[in-house]
């Protein structure tokens, strides 16, 4: 293993970005989504087929593989590369985030946070050098920082002191963290929706150094609108030379919005989740496969979709076997759902090449606008 971690900047048009994040385990092309395999795995993927999407790297939790089966466990059993039979690189969230949503008696201390298992209720811990300890045991290729994040809307007081808190928690991780050649370590850029504390958190985090910088406290409700305007600076505050990683978005006018502001990598359960509740993202926009008008529909999901799902299926098939509740229609509108997402940013990746980003933007939105998916 001799490639270190390292960011090539590749072309810009306006403030979108295309590079590649070259990694001992396999380069990363940005603009990058990453599909989301939480418990070890992409719900109803083989891991092979998540690849075949065009998938580079995949997100992990630091929270749910604590739990179980523990970081300890997996460490035994070669790391989480091997126990998941994922050979590319693997980023994993620090921990912090999901205890605050699935948790419950948390307590959030300057230490750190202890809470109870969403699973059996037993009582655990997690700190910066915790956070940082059970990503290594992973195998992480991409570490995040353990930080702490307010849902929004909070008021300014709360976001501040939770934001001192995460750059005082960065620091830590980037202590904890220590020297890891081809491994990285990003700093999670907090400040909700104020101006002056994404400033002063970027400040705090550049200080300090990182491979990479996220973008974190984002699409936690507070709407696309809103997060656009704070994506219309946050970025820049940004190192350059590093890349950005917006965390937790999004549905796909979210992602080329958050492209065409400055972001290289985001990460969202969407495509997945969706896949497993019926909903299928089309460059017409979103379906229902449920809805009884698809069955007797012999056409396949997306007439110009290259995945198993549209070569080889109807939408009467695919509607048949998700009322019967059958396991492939998981696996079939998961990998559909997938592809469509890396074809968009596939698309994203060419269009910013080309230098045609704006040309690109319009033609995305002008054929959801078509409707009559
Ligand atoms: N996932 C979505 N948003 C966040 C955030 O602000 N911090 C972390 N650690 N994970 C996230
Ligand atoms: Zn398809």
């Amino acid at each position: 293993m001799t490639t270190r971690f390292s960011f090539q900047l590749g072309a810009t048009d306006g403030k979108a970005r295309s590079g590649v994040i070259d990694t001992p385990r396999g380069a990363i092309r940005t603009p990058a989504f990453m599909p989301v395999g939480t418990a070890a795995t992409v719900k109803a993927m083989m891991p092979e087929s998540v690849a075949a999407t065009g998938a580079d790297i995949l997100l992990g939790n630091t929270y749910h593989l604590m739990l179980r089966p523990t970081a300890e466990r997996i460490d035994r059993l070669g790391g989480l590369h091997r126990f998941m039979n994922w050979s590319k690189p693997i980023l994993t969230d620090s921990g912090g985030f999901q205890v605050m949503s699935l948790a419950s008696l948390r307590k959030l201390t300057e230490e750190g946070v202890t809470f109870k298992s969403h699973i059996d209720g037993s009582k655990h811990h997690l700190s910066p050098e915790r956070s940082m300890e059970i990503q290594r045991l992973l195998g992480s290729d991409i570490v995040m920082c353990f930080d702490e994040c307010p849902a929004l809307p909070a008021d300014r007081d709360r976001i501040a002191a939770s934001m001192r808190l995460s750059m005082r928690w960065a620091a830590r991780s980037r202590e904890a963290f220590g020297d890891r050649p081809g491994h990285a370590l990003f700093g999670i850029q907090q400040g909700g929706l104020e101006r002056d504390m994404r400033e002063e958190s970027a400040e705090a985090l550049k200080a300090i150094g990182f491979e990479g910088y996220a973008i974190g406290g984002l699409a936690v409700g507070e709407g696309q609108e809103a997060m656009f305007e704070c994506l219309d600076y946050a970025p820049e505050m940004l190192p350059v030379d590093r890349p950005r990683y917006l965390m937790g978005v999004g549905k796909p006018d979210d992602i080329v919005g958050a492209v065409k502001r400055g972001v290289d990598m985001m990460d969202c359960v969407l495509p997945s989740r969706s896949g497993r509740t019926g909903q299928v993202f089309t460059r017409h926009g979103v379906l229902n496969i449920k809805n009884a008008r698809h069955q007797d529909d012999p056409r396949p999901l997306d007439e110009q979709c290259t995945c198993p799902a549209c070569r080889n299926y109807s939408r009467a098939y695919l509607h048949h076997v998700f009322r019967s509740q059958e396991i492939i229609s998981s696996m079939l509108l998961t990998w559909h759902n997938l592809h469509y997402f890396q074809e968009l940013m596939q698309g994203m990746r060419e269009a910013i090449g080309g230098g045609r980003f704006d040309a690109w933007e319009a033609e995305f939105h002008a054929q959801r606008a078509e409707g009559d998916i």
